[in-house]
């Protein structure tokens, strides 16, 4: 493509991304491939370190997130290889081994990072942990962890009542527990499970609905005891569990995958296949809103591989038009909110987001920031204590935006861009290395001038 569509600006510390639409347009084409899912990834790193024996990866994702999951192990003793590589290998160090790190634990940017390693801190007796992260990391509530991690036993501290990070773990020998959640929060049931595998006897987690089951369905391939009642949204680990060592193949992320397939559906003329995409159907909620608008999506190739559903999927251009999204498709669509709101300006008619409050807790508070630098580019969206409101049928004008440090921001500003007049000029836009750190240099490899 024309190297003056997309062009990076390194002006340290931070770099500035300029869209220019050529007066034209631009369509999108090509068959192309997104990075290893970051939830898998996270877990395939964390079971792998305490799981006997080795544990082998192939697709792991590369951004920053998963790194700082690898780090924060590597520091309590296990060890892992280059992540470079294209396996990577861990050679565990069995159930109840973390060592007590010399340092502070540092998670990031990463809230999964943060989240499912208390569990497996808080149950080490007599081990002491601090845990820290980045400045969004650290305005972030722990309290969602904290408090059931607190009725197992567990013994942790940290600003604002315990709920901010920094926190200080001192580790204990918890109990089981029923905890009935009140947020569909796979963070939250994931850090319990984790707590729960050094405990004996049942650790149950109820949830308002299903959220993503990426540890239910790793845990019982590495050998946990465990039971499942998607009904009810209830799991149920039977400790304490042995984990051996297993191979993880790594699908590629639905959630990096939605940027492509937003950007194909509300660009006229473009046709993309993004292959190997994760499609588990706890993840799967931007398809299904997708279908809503009708947008042009098929899975190819379906598969499963080492337990997690797989497809090519096709997008082509095809009129959009209005939804409304809300309830449990919602947990299942979370990450997909902010480039969901940029499909919808496209849409024929006003699409209604609610139900998305945790929005406003994520890496930045989502509902205010699309709204706010959406609107610079001249859309109407407007801010709603649980969701959003989206005019379609946007005419867009270049702008400059910010990231806010959030990546998905960052990434969802630049499809908008696509679809704007003239040059729009996404600052911070390196925060899209969290999550996909050559989402630039597709970028570059899809669009063409029309
Ligand atoms: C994740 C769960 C989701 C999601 C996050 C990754 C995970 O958070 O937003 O990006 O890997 O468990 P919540 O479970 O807190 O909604």
């Amino acid at each position: 493509m024309s190297a003056a569509i997309v062009c990076l600006t390194e002006a340290l510390p931070h770099s500035a991304l300029t869209i220019t639409v050529p007066p034209g347009g631009l369509t999108l084409q090509g068959r192309i491939q997104v990075p290893g899912d970051k939830s898998i990834s996270h877990r395939a790193l964390m079971l792998g370190a305490i799981a006997a024996g080795e544990t082998r990866i192939k697709g792991l994702l590369l951004g920053e997130d998963p790194r700082s999951t690898a780090r924060c192990f590597r520091a309590m003793g296990a060890q892992i290889s280059d992540l470079e590589g294209e396996w990577v290998s861990i050679q565990g160090l069995g159930i109840g081994h973390l060592q007590e790190p010399a340092e502070v634990l540092d998670a990031g940017n990463s809230g999964t990072t943060l989240r499912l390693m208390l569990g497996l801190l808080a149950s080490h007796p007599d081990r002491f942990f601090t845990v820290t992260g980045d400045d969004s990391l650290r305005s972030r509530p722990m309290s969602r962890v904290v408090t059931p991690l607190t009725q197992m036993g567990a013994q942790i501290w940290g600003r604002k009542e315990n709920s901010l990070a920094p926190l200080a773990v001192k580790g204990q020998r918890l109990q089981p527990i029923r905890y009935v959640s009140p947020i569909a929060s796979a963070q939250v049931k994931s850090c319990i499970l984790l707590a729960g595998l050094m405990v004996a006897g049942q650790t149950t987690v109820v949830e308002p609905s299903l959220s993503r089951d990426h540890s239910e369905r790793m845990l019982s391939a590495f050998g946990a005891d465990l039971s499942r009642d998607p009904e009810r949204s209830s799991v149920t680990l039977n400790g304490p569990a042995q984990l051996i060592g297993q191979t993880v193949i790594v699908p590629g992320d639905i959630s990096s995958a939605a940027f492509w397939l937003v950007a194909a559906a509300i660009t006229p003329g473009s046709e993309l296949v993004i292959e190997n995409v994760g499609v588990n159907p706890t993840r799967t909620g931007i398809l299904e809103a997708l279908a809503q608008m009708d947008a042009d999506i098929t899975l190819e190739n379906q598969r499963v591989v080492t337990g997690e559903p797989v497809a090519d999927l096709r997008v082509r251009y095809r009129p959009l038009k209005s939804c409304t999204l809300a309830g449990d498709l919602i947990p299942r669509l979370i990450d997909e909110v902010p480039i969901l709101a940029v499909a919808a300006l496209f849409a024929q008619g006003k699409t209604t987001i609610r139900d998305a409050a945790e929005l406003r807790v994520k890496e930045s508070d989502r509902l205010v920031v699309i709204a706010s630098e959406l609107q610079k580019l001249g859309a109407t969206v407007v801010e709603q204590p649980d969701g959003l409101e989206i005019e379609g049928g946007a005419s867009l004008q270049g702008n400059a935006v910010d990231s806010c440090t959030d990546h998905r921001i960052a990434m969802s500003l630049a499809i908008a861009a696509l679809r704007a007049r003239g040059s729009t000029v996404i600052f911070r836009a390196e925060a899209a290395a969290v999550s996909y750190p050559d989402f630039i240099k597709t970028l570059t490899k899809v669009c063409h001038p029309t």
